[in-house]
């Protein structure tokens, strides 16, 4: 829960002359804690981190750390999934109102009231929920391990989907089930315009279009490529293209160069030209400022009620065990 002082903390003024990467290296290991950084993070942060990654990566490091505290580079939900693999650490996030559209898009009362409405229905939830929706889930996804998880169910189950409805209707048309779908989305995933990407195609007329699936349907029908973060990271080191038009937050760039520096990324467009609506404003609230007086101040700390995480620990931790039994 927000509170005044931890909200305080998050912005205490840095003195300008501080190297930033020297404290934050120091106060780490001071306090053994271990620093987590999504792939939607800026540069900096995502270099300083003891491990960069997507959400299924996150969780997983999370739940095997032998850190005392677990710092979540990320949003609310990351921290929140972090917290509930592991009560008894402290779980810090740079800043508590970094929190998520699509997680937004579904508030568990009603998501809850949605699943009592469809009790003979397993209940799939995507990890960008609030831990509430994960209380009332049998198995939570990420984009990474969605359709094969899905796909551990036999074909006639019926299936509740939520919150993303594109990534829903996504599975549905490789799967050729019939999940029924939550009407929930990402405003940075939803924002892409086609027009402006087939315009961009004609110019890089080589360029692969790779794409998240959390992006409307007609997006990712052009697309030569859709996946998760990581699969899309992995298939720009595997291709032997030399350009990509990448359709998701463009913070993955970054490690993209890093590691195909003699490739070219260029970032899918926005509707809007005015807006830097391929960035997430949540990520982006996250500074190197507030990871030093994270870690300083130990705050801001990420609490989830003790019956709300006994419950919501199960659906995750069926999503690792079958992750790991498929090798993800
Ligand atoms: P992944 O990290 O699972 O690809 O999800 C993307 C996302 O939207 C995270 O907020
Ligand atoms: Fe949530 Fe979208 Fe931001 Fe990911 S990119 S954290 S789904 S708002």
């Amino acid at each position: 829960m927000q509170t005044e002082q931890s909200i305080g903390y998050m912005n205490i003024p840095v003195p300008k002359d501080m190297n930033l990467e020297e404290e934050i290296n120091k106060l780490r290991k001071e306090k053994n804690a271990v620093v987590l950084a999504h792939y939607y993070q800026t540069g900096d942060i995502q270099d300083i981190a003891d491990f960069v990654g997507d959400s299924l990566a996150l969780a997983q490091w999370a739940a095997k750390t032998e850190a005392d505290i677990i710092v979540i580079c990320g949003v609310h939900f990351m921290g929140e999934t972090a917290k509930i693999l592991c009560p008894d650490k402290k779980v810090l996030v740079l800043d508590l109102n970094a929190g998520c559209s699509l997680a937004d898009s579904c508030p568990a009362p009603a998501f809850e009231a949605f699943v009592k409405q469809h009790p003979d229905h397993v209940v799939i939830s995507y990890v960008n929920t609030t831990a509430a929706v994960k209380a009332v889930t049998d198995v939570v996804v990420t984009s990474t391990n969605a359709k094969q998880i899905i796909d551990t169910f036999s074909p006639d189950t019926k299936i509740i989907f939520g919150p993303d409805r594109n990534l829903g209707n996504y599975i549905n048309s490789i799967t050729g089930r019939n999940m029924l779908l939550w009407d929930g989305a990402c405003h940075v995933h939803e924002q892409f315009s086609l027009e402006k990407i087939l315009e961009l195609k004609k110019q890089y007329s080589e360029a692969d279009i790779i794409t998240h699936p959390e992006c409307k349907q007609p997006v990712i029908h052009v697309s030569d490529f859709v996946g998760s973060t990581v699969a899309l990271l992995k298939y720009t080191i595997q291709s032997d293209k030399k350009q990509f038009i990448v359709a998701t937050e463009s913070g993955v760039i970054h490690e993209m160069q890093k590691q195909s520096p003699d490739k070219e990324f260029i970032p899918a467009p926005p509707n809007d030209s005015t807006c830097a609506c391929n960035e997430c404003i949540f990520m982006h609230l996250n500074t190197m400022e507030k990871l030093y007086n994270c870690l300083r101040y130990e705050l801001p700390e990420i609490h989830v009620d003790e019956a709300v995480q006994q419950k919501a620990i199960k659906p995750i931790r069926r999503m690792l065990e079958i992750s790991e039994q498929l090798g993800l």
